[in-house]
């Protein structure tokens, strides 16, 4: 409800906006939706778009089939020249990760990160892939055909990857690609495919074969002791790192979130403002009785990571001051 009175403030705003700009000619969009999307579970993406241009849904520059019986699309006109579009899916799998645009002519796009489940990464194990190392050189080997005499192209993550001067980290040669002074950032899936006269990528995602860049999970560190306020909310975020996505796992003195929650209902799991799922440890109304040990566990297909703080809940007066205050009225109190 909250949702959609925020994105009938955004219409208006943009309407307005764009009606000051009356026709730039190029089409603006906005996207509502999250990033994170746990396997399995479903998403959605609204877009808000003048009725400048086409209204049509593209994932990594291909065109969703609109008969496609995975998504759903709705679509619905405003009397003031805006076309509010949504993308649906119901059960997310790991094809539906990538950067998707409800106008192909538009610069933005939304992304879609996917975190695997347990059993999917098991087959994941099995598959092509590469741990990133930083600072190494990334090199990749094309698996298609050794005498292909047609040029090989290289796609990160739906996008192109090119040679030139702005990217002297890259290099083709042949089969293999080699990214120099990899960083985190180089992760993501890739796929080689040979291009043919004519026949570029929307027929050659079919053909392509894929290579995960993986790197382990890695959690930002917790402070050894962190002090909750008495009789308020407290919640922390797990700041996760991997690829791919890691999943966040919470426990409470060594029981798992989802066993000590049957005890003690105060203690939630939510996700993070992009949807990361369960990154965020909630407890309501602090009590004494939290002074307990936090763990995140974020895991990942190269690996496990995790960061432990202590709890110590302060009172409230503590924090705004009040024992300073105190104690001077008691000194000018002894004085006189
Ligand atoms: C990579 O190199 C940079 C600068 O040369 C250095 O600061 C960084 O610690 C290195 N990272 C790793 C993981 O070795
Ligand atoms: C604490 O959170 C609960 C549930 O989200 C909410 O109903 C309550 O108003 C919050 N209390 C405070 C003091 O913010
Ligand atoms: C739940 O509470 C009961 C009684 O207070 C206690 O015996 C039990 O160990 C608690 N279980 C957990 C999982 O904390």
């Amino acid at each position: 409800m909250q949702k959609r009175v925020v994105f009938k403030v955004n219409l208006f705003f943009f309407l307005f906006v764009w009606n000051l700009r009356k026709c730039n000619c190029f089409s603006e969009v906005i996207f509502e939706g999250r990033k994170y999307v746990a396997e399995g579970y479903p998403f959605s993406i609204t877009c808000l778009k003048s009725s400048y241009g086409v209204p049509k849904w593209t994932r990594n520059g291909l065109t969703i089939d609109p008969l496609d019986p995975e998504y759903v699309m709705t679509q619905e006109s405003f009397p003031n020249d805006g076309i509010r579009m949504e993308l649906r899916v119901e059960k997310a799998l790991w094809k539906h990760r990538g950067h998707y645009k409800c106008d192909p002519l538009s610069k933005k796009s939304h992304e879609i990160e996917i975190v695997p489940s347990r059993e999917s990464e098991q087959e994941l194990s099995h598959q092509a892939r590469v741990q990133l190392r930083p600072n190494r050189t990334l090199k990749l080997v094309c698996d298609q055909e050794e005498n292909a005499v047609f040029p090989i192209n290289w796609y990160k993550d739906g996008s192109r990857i090119l040679e030139s001067p702005e990217t002297p980290r890259i290099r083709m040669e042949g089969r293999v690609l080699s990214i120099s002074k990899a960083t985190e950032s180089d992760s993501g899936e890739y796929m080689c495919v040979i291009e043919m006269a004519g026949l570029s990528y929307p027929f050659a995602d079919h053909l392509g074969s894929r290579i995960k860049v993986t790197y382990p999970s890695r959690v930002k560190k917790f402070p050894t002791q962190i002090r909750p306020i008495l009789h308020r909310n407290w919640s922390v975020e797990c700041e996760v790192q991997g690829f791919p996505v890691p999943r966040v796992s919470w426990f409470i003195d060594g029981l798992p979130i989802e066993e000590f929650r049957l005890n003690d209902s105060r203690y939630d799991v939510i996700d993070n403002p992009e949807g990361l799922p369960n990154s965020v440890l909630f407890i309501n109304e602090v009590q004494y009785e939290d002074n307990r040990e936090i763990t995140c566990i974020a895991d990942n297909v190269d690996g496990p990571d995790q960061t432990i703080a202590q709890l110590a809940v302060r009172s409230k007066s503590l924090f705004e001051g009040g024992k300073e205050k105190c104690f001077s009225i008691s000194v000018t109190c002894k004085s006189d």
